[in-house]
């Protein structure tokens, strides 16, 4: 039997320094991830910390890569990076380290949407996930509904106005001091509030958007509603038991502001007739059980089935890069050696930019 042909992919848009290889058998033979902690201390990604941690970073993770997949570059049959969208800097040394690789050892190349990273990842980790399907991508930078309809074809159907969920998420655990990224510190502390419901009662939040037709979302108005709570308190020093409440209510009003914007994609997708109808949750946020647990049980209600990657895989990584290179390379889809990077780089060009603010496409 001839070898599974095998992608190498490097990921390098945010502060996620990460390089895997993949097999078209959809084995992960390596999966090396590094999160800067060059970060923690501003709360944020620096885009020029990033790009210097990138630069000292990357060589080293290619040669663990090649090591724990105990491959040399002479079995690979192509490299796929992260052309965009993301931190230009960050994302040029990914694409000048995977362009130098291909260029040394006439291997092709293939420029890879991060978004799409995201998007094809459930086609890495399960064998049956056939287009077109429902897509709700959650990250840091992007809130979205699309339709997957084929590889690099896809339809949006809504995006977020303002921030984006994980920004949310981000923001909210700033203000509570509780550290960064945040999606992960509030659903550890919202665990520990022993009644959701009074919590709910407690500190209503209010849910932008909802009950609105369409599929476009807003978060903003939900940091300046706990940054209002957490004012309530004495020097804002809000005790841990009130965080908690507070993390859950926001944690329970996303998951409202999600299930009932997904609700109206679904109406829009099924009229496509799907012959396998899906509900697919990508992106950082999707690592959130309690949201994936509630989109589960309305996709359910609603006859679809629901997937979603395994947890490391939801954040960012290189093994959805090197899938999706693999995706595009089975389909003779290369680029050529002297492909541009970009910082913008939407999934569906033809939907354009929502009105407002902080809109990253
Ligand atoms: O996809 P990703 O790793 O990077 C981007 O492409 O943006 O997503 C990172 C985002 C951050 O905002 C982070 O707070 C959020 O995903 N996130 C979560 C969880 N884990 C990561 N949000 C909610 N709950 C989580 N468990
Ligand atoms: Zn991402």
């Amino acid at each position: 039997m001839t070898k599974p042909r095998l992608v190498l992919g490097i990921e390098s848009s945010c502060d996620e320094t990460a390089v895997a290889i993949v097999g078209e058998d959809r084995r992960i033979l390596a999966h090396q991830v590094l999160s800067q902690r060059e970060h923690l201390a501003y709360g944020g990604v620096v885009p020029e910390v990033a790009a210097r941690a990138h630069l000292q970073h990357m060589d080293h993770l290619v040669e663990d890569s090649l090591r724990e997949a105990n491959v040399t570059l002479d079995d690979l049959s192509a490299i796929a990076v992260t052309a965009g969208p993301g931190l230009i800097g960050g994302v040029l040394v990914g694409v000048m380290t995977a362009k130098a690789i291909a260029q040394v050892r006439g291997l092709p190349l293939i420029a890879v949407n991060h978004l799409e990273g995201h998007a094809l990842t459930v086609r890495l980790t399960d064998d049956n996930v056939s287009f077109p399907y429902l897509l709700l991508l959650v990250s840091g930078g992007h809130c979205q509904l699309l339709v997957a309809k084929d590889i690099g074809e896809y339809t949006r159907l809504g995006t977020t106005i303002d921030d984006a969920v994980g920004e949310a998420f981000d923001k909210t655990a700033k203000l509570l001091g509780l550290g960064w990224p945040g999606g992960p510190a509030i659903e550890k502390l919202a665990a520990e509030c022993p009644d959701i419901k009074a919590a709910r009662a407690k500190y209503p939040l209010p849910r932008p958007m909802m009950g609105k037709a369409g599929c476009d979302f807003s978060f903003s108005g939900l940091k300046t509603a706990v940054r209002r709570v957490i004012d309530e308190f004495p020097a804002g020093d809000i005790p841990r038991a009130e965080a908690a409440a507070l993390c859950a209510s926001f944690q329970e009003t996303v998951a409202d502001i999600l299930r009932d914007r997904v609700k109206n994609a679904v109406d829009e997708y099924m009229r496509l007739d799907p012959a396998a109808p899906s509900l697919v949750v990508a992106g950082g946020v999707a690592a959130n059980k309690r949201l994936r647990a509630v989109l589960e049980g309305m996709a359910g209600e609603r006859g679809l089935r629901f997937i979603a990657p395994p947890l490391k895989l939801c954040t960012d990584n290189a093994a959805m890069i090197a899938w999706a290179g693999m995706e595009r390379f089975v389909r003779g889809m290369v680029d050529a050696p002297d492909f541009a990077v970009r910082a913008r780089w939407p999934l569906d060009p033809a939907a354009g930019i929502v009105a407002a603010k902080s809109q990253k496409v």
